[in-house]
């Protein structure tokens, strides 16, 4: 596909008007930008400040384009808007066309207000149906009644302004509308088949999400461009990894925030710049975007769940500590690992294998010389109330002899398999050698994956799926055969291979959902297969995932830095509507030393996914590889997890429920206090549990930073009052700073070697008090496996509250609270009283520890002071 020649285009307007943003009017990669390749696109063409010193784009500095699109580039006009039941309708004309081929001319755009804090913007051709996002979204039928927004609109060039209703921040200005409050101008919209384009000015430059990227928790918006194209790639900066998720979450002046996103699955670049403003820049699909309006960020993320799917409720042992590794190379070593974790007391639920216990890494197998005693490992885990997870890669090898392979034979029978665009079967390679790729867009596909795995559940009695290289990853460039020469492969911009069919559309439109649609696939498999809550592990991710499975970040490295880069992947895929996600503890590829495997499973521990895993050729990273100090000090962190399972399956209940995060960012729950805008290096646990984790080697102190209010040590009680200040924290080798908010009451447990046997001991309370002397908090309760138990009312949910006289009260129907401690009580009381009687409590400085020992089946009440 070629740009067209500018005598090709209708003829531009001459005089630029070149404003202070500068838009780029030259992405393409890899070209010089000269003065005249710009000004044949009518752009202004100014050299940044000083001249450009970067080797690989000399016509850009430090990312700043030097070729711009002029304030009156020309773009689409708005002819007609009329009322509809949701909102407005209305055609967009542009009379100029564009150096890119295939220009849409004429378009049409709704505008639907689909809820008092949601409001959907679609622009579409009206002539021809353009590839849309396969995935099911909430349909409105009327309009929202009283919006929390407002639109304006103008005509000449089209433009639209989303305010806020309440502060009349303008949110989101598309296209040149000069009189913008924020005095902007912002750059044409683009509409060609192949080339879709759109600016927006930003409230604030707090921008959050946009994943998968490895970056800061806030990004970086001088000119920094942000690509989506899932990609088997180490994590590293600058890049495109996994997932896909044209979502972000902005801060506004105040402590507002809002949401925004683009439902499009095809290759894409979202470029931020100091303006602030955003450009989204895809290659196929529609535009149909989403606002949020919040205005909190933690509301945002609800009404952003409410669109794509809420994460679904764990399995309990899913929050449990897993441990996998590659190059585990027997069964028996295998079993050796977990042996010799039972015999140090370690905490460890789910033992995982890779591609090595796989018969030449053929999905569906096991190699059964050296796992041949996987069966009964799995047995011998199954009965110590353990659970075994096992990789699966999408290629299919396509190489064995006819007949050997049911797995493929199946597949080619059934017409499963990715075709060519001769509509043959697309060979790749991945490990197994040629491999064949199922299309799980097609429902066939789904069958026979169930077929697969329930013929192998039979064999190896799995009880969860890990889903790797689902990109999907491909060793070689296209296929055996390369890709054809066409305007798919090749398109003005992004170059992908892309003409494989698939069932719902081209990969070109698909290859981002791939991740997504193979973990429906597997998760509804399981489902069947085991009859309880799926557990899936997926690498690659696209929005709605959070409802099939979870995500590990991928192939990190053993270095510190890699440690603290994983708090902002937890954070974002958290705001993704992921929130069961980890990064492999103590990296995957490398070798850590000691005391940063030590410092890493500390943070692991409050991962909502833990799992320990390394890569082939390393020496062993689990905790009994360690000396007798650092093995000590992993276990009291996975011991601490194990006792904190209450209060963590209790966030997952609310996330599934409400769209909440897990792991949390501070701003979250300050977005007033704007220092907290930029911590990626702490995060709290829900809204009162403060995780301050060391991140740095040869340190027995960390500093964190406290907003304003009164914390309490989680061991001791201890409180610290604070202004918002940053403090530094006491924290040798065996410890890991925990905060309790005010406010709060948390259920703990005493932990144990495997949830289901710490999941069944009494709750000990922990309440922090407030300067009032108050303070709340919840559990919910199900028997932790069975499929809706929320949906189905098979639950209990307790909520537990301390009011000024301190009394505490608890109603539940099988559980048992044994013990009650109290932060923040200024004397001693003479007496504690339980249900009227009195108990036993001891007393220190703050701090009343009591036996409670009720059963509830009513209410339960504590008194005291
Ligand atoms: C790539 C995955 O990211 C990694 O975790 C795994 O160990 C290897 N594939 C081998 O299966």
């Amino acid at each position: 596909l070629k740009v067209l020649e500018p005598e090709e285009a209708s003829l531009l307007p001459r005089r630029l008007s070149c404003s202070a943003w500068r838009f780029d009017c030259y992405p393409e990669r890899g070209v010089v930008v000269t003065k005249e390749l710009c000004e044949a696109r009518n752009c202004c063409f100014i050299p940044a400040s000083s001249p450009a010193s970067s080797a690989t784009r000399p016509s850009r500095r430090n990312g700043i384009p030097w070729c711009f699109y002029p304030s009156d580039f020309p773009s689409y006009s708005l002819v007609s808007l009329n009322d509809t039941s949701l909102g407005q309708k209305g055609t967009l004309v542009r009379n100029v066309k564009t150096y890119y081929p295939a220009d849409i001319l004429t378009l049409e755009v709704e505008i639907r207000y689909e809820t008092n804090t949601r409001l959907r913007v679609r622009i579409t051709d009206p002539m021809n149906s353009r590839f849309e996002v396969p995935i099911s979204v909430p349909t409105a039928t009327k309009k929202a009644e009283s919006p929390d927004y407002i639109v304006e609109h103008s005509k000449e060039p089209f433009g639209l302004r989303v305010k806020r209703r309440t502060t009349g921040r303008v949110l989101q200005i598309l296209y040149n509308i000069t009189e913008a409050p924020l005095n902007t101008t912002v750059a044409p919209l683009f509409y060609a088949d192949q080339f879709i384009q759109f600016s927006t000015s930003l409230t604030s430059q707090f921008i959050y999400g946009l994943g998968e990227h490895r970056s800061t928790f806030l990004h970086d918006v001088h000119w920094n461009t942000l690509t989506m194209w899932a990609r088997d790639v180490p994590p590293m900066e600058q890049t495109n990894l996994y997932g896909v998720h044209p979502f972000y979450l902005a801060m506004e002046e105040g402590g507002n925030a809002h949401g925004f996103f683009l439902l499009n699955s095809n290759a894409m670049d979202v470029a931020l710049q100091p303006a602030p403003a955003v450009t989204w820049r895809t290659i196929g699909g529609i535009l149909d975007f989403y606002i949020f309006l919040g205005p909190d960020p933690g509301s945002v993320i609800e009404q952003y769940a409410e669109v794509i799917g809420y994460p679904a409720m764990p399995i309990y042992w899913a929050l449990g500590y897993h441990l996998c590794r590659w190059g585990y190379n027997t069964s028996d070593s295998t079993w050796e690992v977990v042996k010799s974790m039972r015999n140090y007391g370690m905490p460890q639920d789910v033992q995982w294998n890779d591609i090595d216990y796989m018969d030449r890494f053929m999905d569906f197998t096991f190699d059964s010389t050296k796992f041949a005693t996987l069966p009964d490992l799995v047995k011998d885990l199954h009965a110590h109330d353990q659970r075994y997870v096992m990789i699966l890669d999408p290629g299919i090898s396509s190489t064995q002899p006819e007949g050997s392979y049911w797995p493929y034979d199946e597949g080619l029978k059934r017409g499963v398999f990715i075709k060519d665009n001769d509509g043959k079967t697309l060979i790749g390679k991945v490990w197994p050698g040629l491999t064949a790729y199922p299309d799980f867009s097609d429902d066939v596909t789904h069958e026979w994956w169930y077929d697969n795995l329930q013929r192998f559940h039979q064999k190896v009695p799995f009880d969860g799926l890990w889903i790797d290289m689902n990109e999907p990853s491909n060793f070689l460039d296209g296929s055996t055969n390369g890709c054809p020469s066409n305007s798919l492969e090749n398109p003005p911009y992004t170059p992908v291979c892309a003409t494989a069919q698939q069932k719902q559309s081209i990969h070109y439109n698909m290859h981002s959902l791939y991740g997504l649609m193979e973990a429906k696939a597997s998760a509804s498999a399981l489902k069947r297969i085991v009859a309880k809550r799926p557990f899936v592990i997926s690498r690659s991710t696209f929005p709605s995932q959070g409802m099939y499975s979870g995500h590990w970040l991928g192939d990190n490295r053993s270095q510190w830095k890699d440690l603290y880069t994983s708090i902002a992947g937890m954070l974002t895929f958290n705001l993704l509507g992921i929130p069961l996600v980890g990064a492999d503890i103590c990296g995957f590829g490398e070798e850590p030393q000691e005391e940063m495997c030590v410092r890493w499973t500390q943070l692991g521990a409050f991962y909502p996914f833990t799992r320990n895993h390394n890569a082939i050729g390393t020496k062993p990273q689990d905790p009994t590889a360690f000396s007798p100090l650092a093995r000590t000090a992993m276990k009291q962190a996975l011991l601490l997890r194990y006792s904190l399972f209450p209060v963590l399956y209790t966030l997952f209940h609310h996330a599934h429920v409400h769209g909440h995060t897990v792991a949390r960012p501070l701003m979250f729950e300050f977005p007033a206090d704007v220092r907290t805008y930029g911590i990626d290096k702490q995060f709290l646990w829900g809204r009162s549990l403060l995780v301050t984790p060391v991140l740095d080697p040869g340190v027995d102190y960390v500093d964190g930073y406290f907003p304003e209010g009164l914390w309490y040590d989680y061991y001791m009680g201890d409180s610290v009052r604070s202004k918002g200040e940053e403090l530094r924290l006491h924290a040798p080798l065996d410890k890991i700073n925990l905060h309790l908010r005010e406010g709060s009451v948390i259920p703990t447990q005493a932990p144990n070697m495997t949830l289901w046997v710490s999941s069944s001991q009494p709750l000990h309370l922990v309440s922090a008090l407030s300067d009032d002397g108050s303070a709340s908090g919840d559990l919910f309760w199900d028997d932790g496996e069975s499929i809706d138990t929320y949906e189905t009312n098979q639950y209990a949910y307790i909520i537990f509250s301390v009011v000024q006289v301190l009394h505490s009260n608890a109603e539940a129907t099988y559980i048992t609270v044994e013990t009650a401690s109290f932060y923040g009580v200024k004397e001693k009381p003479s007496r504690v009283l339980v249900n009227s009687q009195d108990a036993q409590f001891t007393y220190r400085t703050n701090q009343v520890r009591s036996e409670v020992m009720g059963e509830g089946t009513h209410t339960q009440e504590i008194a005291c002071c």
